[in-house]
């Protein structure tokens, strides 16, 4: 059989021929099914071999077409588009629609598809009362996760989601209401009263005008942080596979309505190791303080002690082609801002980092979120709101993984099995008779 491979079980001495098959290139993402192993057995009873991945290290959980990274070359491609000519010549709601319907839009999808997101970014007043019941200090993440769960219960009919044009509906309102409730979580945090969407702004521009706007009669957003803004929503809109993608499928997997799964995901997202990750690097500057405390910072990341925050990924094993696109990006958000002290700790950190045999050795390098954070404060964006400003373009990304899946005639439920290593049968014993 041409494009298989054999395997000899050395318990029995039986070989087995299984088809590999392949994704858009030969070399990349070639894959057996799981499944196949079961074929493997020593006896009639034995239930075949399993495959072990603790943390999906090497399982191709789908097939996919929306985003192509090659982490070994720090390639990311959405639909097959560079990432670096998506920052450079696209809006965010061009890639929105593109990650979602997989082409770019013409002109006239892209105005009709504006006006669709414009239609449905307020959001129910029943749900500033949810989110008044918040403490005051209440962190906006945790604020954003409830009250998009919340939305499920507002609209019953969304649970349809056989329904094409029902899913559709909902992804409208999502990507509509994110940013929304993301401002409220941010405006409530601060005891400042709510701004409604002002839809004649842009995606980006409404949004600082949502979270930033005081007194002024007219809000103008500053036309280059909008376009800063617009460059990092388009550079956080999907990336494969990752943990809080995998949410998104997994609990979607099960046929809910996508508000439950999408708070699911950002849930994932909120951790540390994903997209708390910028959060953590501000964090971790602030307590370096110091150019000169540099390197003693790293040496307690070399021993093991804690991890350099905005370094390494599970899948770039090169600069993270995000960062680069930030790191230029920074000077001139900085222009108009005023530079970000912290930017010069940064930039020694990563200097240092990158001439050391530890992290040069396990092909650690800047991530996203490391340059991320440091353009966010300088935009005068709190520490809180960094994972919520990922969670809010990152949402397409999950609802484009949502809509594949549920299109996919292989989809199922996800249920992995386990390699049981427990006690094996015995009798109960009755408390009286326990030692
Ligand atoms: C992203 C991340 C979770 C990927 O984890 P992973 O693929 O499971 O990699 P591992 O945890 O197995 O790390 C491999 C090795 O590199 C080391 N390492 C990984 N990231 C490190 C970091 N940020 N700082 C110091 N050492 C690091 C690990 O200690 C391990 O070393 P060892 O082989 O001596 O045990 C991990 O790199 C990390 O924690 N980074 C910091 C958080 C972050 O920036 N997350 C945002 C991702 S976009």
């Amino acid at each position: 059989m041409e494009n298989s491979i054999t395997m000899i079980d050395n318990r029995t001495g039986k070989k087995y021929d299984f088809p590999i098959m392949y994704g858009t290139y030969p070399t990349y993402g070639a894959a057996i099914r799981a499944a196949d192993l079961r074929q493997i057995k020593v006896s009639e009873d034995d239930f075949g071999l399993l495959s072990y991945d603790v943390g999906f290290l090497n399982t191709a959980s789908c097939q996919s077409a929306i985003t192509f990274i090659d982490g070994e070359k720090g390639i990311l491609r959405y639909r097959g588009y560079p990432i670096e000519e998506l920052a450079t010549k696209a809006s965010y709601h061009e890639v929105a629609y593109l990650l979602l319907h997989g082409e770019l839009p013409k002109a006239d999808q892209l105005k009709e598809w504006t006006q669709k997101i414009n239609y449905h970014a307020l959001i129910h007043e029943n749900m500033k009362k949810f989110m008044d019941g918040f403490l005051y200090d209440a962190h906006p993440m945790g604020i954003l996760v409830s009250t998009v769960a919340a939305l499920s219960t507002l609209y019953p009919q969304a649970r349809n989601i056989n329904d094409a044009n029902v899913r559709k509906l909902q992804m409208y309102r999502l990507i509509a209401k994110m940013p929304t409730i993301a401002a409220f979580a941010y405006r409530h945090s601060i005891g400042m009263p709510y701004v409604y969407p002002d839809t004649e702004l842009s995606y980006t521009g409404n949004f600082l005008y949502m979270m930033f706007r005081r007194m002024e009669i007219k809000y103008q957003p500053n036309p280059v942080l909008e376009r800063a803004l617009d460059v990092l929503f388009i550079l956080h809109a999907d990336h494969e596979q990752n943990c809080s993608a995998n949410a998104m499928r997994s609990v979607g997997s099960s046929l809910p309505d996508p508000y439950v799964s999408i708070a699911a995901a950002a849930a994932a997202l909120y951790g540390p190791l994903h997209g708390g990750a910028n959060e953590q690097v501000l964090r971790m500057l602030r307590e370096i303080g110091n150019i000169n405390n540099v390197p003693a910072y790293i040496k307690r990341a070399k021993s093991g002690e804690l991890r350099l925050m905005g370094f390494g990924h599970r899948v770039y094993k090169n600069y993270d082609p995000r960062a680069k696109i930030l790191k230029k990006m920074a000077e001139e958000v900085f222009e108009v801002t005023g530079k970000n002290e912290l930017l010069d700790l940064a930039l020694e950190l990563e200097r240092i980092a990158l001439e050391d045999d530890y992290f040069i050795k396990r092909k650690l390098y800047p991530n996203v979120d490391f340059y991320s954070g440091i353009i966010y404060q300088a935009m005068n964006f709190p520490v809180t709101m960094f994972p919520v400003l990922f969670a809010i373009p990152r949402t397409v990304g999950w609802l484009a993984q949502w809509e594949e899946m549920m299109n996919d005639p292989e989809q199922k439920i996800a249920r992995p099995r386990q390699v049981y290593t427990g006690a094996d049968c015995r009798s109960f014993v009755p408390l009286e008779e326990r030692e």
